[in-house]
């Protein structure tokens, strides 16, 4: 389902209207580098890539739950369990409270499904270290073993290429999951003016003897999918909101946490209140919706250093869309941060925010594909040089689309980011590719015209 906002459905209907708001039309199909780089397709995040709507939210329930008194964690643990022992299917919770505390788990076909965000409450009074309060998925950090590996032989392989060219081709077929991987040597970190720190002796794939960009046929992991949390409100109370330095403080715990190799889960239609990493979304975990999520901070960051953030990704495919920071305006915070070396593409759409101390905002060492679209928080594709652990360049081939807030878009020396139709101020030493500055663009969404448009040319 194309996920169309009131204003974008007004200017269809009500063309007078849309013309008095003065968008500037991009053909967005053209636009391209001198080197062959185009922006890349953002319309495969999502859960199942965006090919399918989430889950009915007026399935049956398999197993309910009703508020009481005391602690419920185990009654939602069992139901939970029931449910997997059944092959998989909905826990809704009535309305009401529930006390619980961390360490719920779902595990593949499970959904956790509340009344409503307005009458469905969980309450946590604290969090644990490294005990998220919700685990989705059963994914442990590791690697695949590809089963084969050829060299790519294409001197440059553009961003947002479809196609590479491998020296053997023989044992490659349609359907195959595969790994593309770009050489990552001393020369190239040192040409990014990056810190050289895993820049040398190894790649993505760990492989010392694979220098080059290659490609690598794999199996994923045996691991969890078609998971979810909605329609319920949780809200930890002392509330852990703001800046802890301190990773082995239980405020660091996250609220909720999907494991490594998770795909096709979501989260919707879900209030967090009080967390300090509201949802982190681990390597190598794929297609992943955050859909409308609001995430309260009721408390500001206690000391100077990085802020606390609200959704943390460092996996690829996942589609945040309506969410946003709610509560406190002076609460600063990372609303979404990208990790090292996150392949994307990952998606954020029609984000809120309070104020411009709450930013879209890659973290570090060259994340690749990030959109941003129609927001007014602070978007920031920069070179954070020596910041924190030597982060250097965050971004590569990011996209920001009809952005209002105060931006700074910066192009690494081997790379290019884009920022299209940004209406808000722009950073002195932005020197990414800016176009049609100043005002917005049509397409308003980026991510819907590219959806449109693969579903339309799909054969
Ligand atoms: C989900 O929540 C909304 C309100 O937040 C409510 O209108 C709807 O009925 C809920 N759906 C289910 C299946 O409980
Ligand atoms: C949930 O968040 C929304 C913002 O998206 C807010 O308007 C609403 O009041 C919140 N509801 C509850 C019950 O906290
Ligand atoms: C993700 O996959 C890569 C490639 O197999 C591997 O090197 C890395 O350790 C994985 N990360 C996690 C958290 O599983
Ligand atoms: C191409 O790969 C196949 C399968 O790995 C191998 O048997 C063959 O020897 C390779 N050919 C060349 C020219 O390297
Ligand atoms: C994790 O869950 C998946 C899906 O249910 C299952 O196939 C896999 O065996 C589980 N892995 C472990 C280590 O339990
Ligand atoms: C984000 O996730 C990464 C990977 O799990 C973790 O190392 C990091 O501490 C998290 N950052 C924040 C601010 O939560
Ligand atoms: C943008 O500025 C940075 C910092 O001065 C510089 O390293 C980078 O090469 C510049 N990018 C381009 C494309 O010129």
């Amino acid at each position: 389902m194309l996920h169309t906002t009131p204003l974008f459905m007004l200017a269809g209907l009500l063309p007078f209207i849309s013309s008095t708001l003065a968008a500037t039309a991009v053909n967005w199909q053209s636009i391209k580098t001198s080197r062959g780089d185009k922006l890349p397709d953002f319309s495969f995040c999502g859960y199942h890539g965006s090919d399918k709507s989430l889950p009915s939210e007026s399935s049956t329930p398999l197993v309910r739950v009703s508020a009481s008194s005391g602690d419920q964690t185990s009654d939602i643990q069992e139901a939970l369990d029931k449910v997997e022992a059944a092959g998989g299917g909905v826990v809704e919770l009535g309305a009401g409270t529930f006390k619980v505390s961390v360490g719920l788990t779902l595990a593949s076909g499970t959904i956790l499904r509340g009344s409503g965000i307005e009458s469905t409450q969980l309450t946590v009074s604290k969090l644990k270290v490294d005990v998220p309060l919700f685990t989705l998925g059963n994914g442990t950090s590791q690697s695949v073993k590809p089963s084969l590996i050829s060299r790519i032989t294409d001197t440059y392989v553009g961003i947002g290429a479809t196609t590479v060219k491998v020296e053997n081709a023989t044992g490659f077929e349609a359907g195959q999951t595969v790994f593309v991987s770009r050489a990552a040597t001393a020369e190239w970190v040192r040409a990014n003016g990056m810190p050289i720190w895993y820049g040398t002796g190894r790649n993505k794939l760990g492989f010392s003897k694979y220098m080059d960009s290659y490609v690598a046929v794999y199996t994923a992991p045996a691991t969890s999918n078609e998971m979810g949390i909605e329609n319920l409100s949780v809200t930890l109370n002392p509330t852990c909101s703001g800046y802890v330095f301190d990773v082995t403080d239980p405020c660091n715990a996250a609220g909720i946490w999907m494991t490594p190799w998770t795909v096709d889960s979501f989260v919707r239609n879900v209030n967090m209140t009080g967390f300090n990493n509201a949802i982190d979304v681990q390597h190598n975990a794929s297609r992943i919706t955050i859909d409308t999520v609001a995430f309260f901070r009721d408390r500001d960051t206690d000391r100077p250093g990085g802020y606390p953030t609200d959704i943390n990704i460092s996996g690829s495919q996942v589609l945040v869309r309506d969410s946003g920071q709610y509560g406190l305006a002076t609460a600063k915070a990372f609303a979404v941060i990208t990790q090292a070396r996150v392949p994307g593409p990952n998606a954020v759409l029609r984000h809120t925010i309070q104020s411009s101390l709450q930013e879209l905002y890659p973290h570090q060492r060259w994340a690749h594909g990030l959109l941003v679209e129609d927001t007014d928080a602070s978007v920031l594709f920069i070179d954070r040089q020596t910041a924190g652990s030597g982060q250097g360049w965050t971004m590569n081939a990011g996209v920001a689309w009809n952005t209002r807030g105060p931006i700074n878009v910066q192009s690494p020396p081997l790379g290019v980011n884009w920022a299209i139709g940004s209406s808000g101020t722009v950073d002195a030493t932005a020197n990414g590719t800016m176009l049609k500055t100043g005002k917005s663009v049509t397409p308003r969404s980026l991510f819907a015209a590219q959806l449109h448009e693969r579903r339309n040319t799909a054969t």
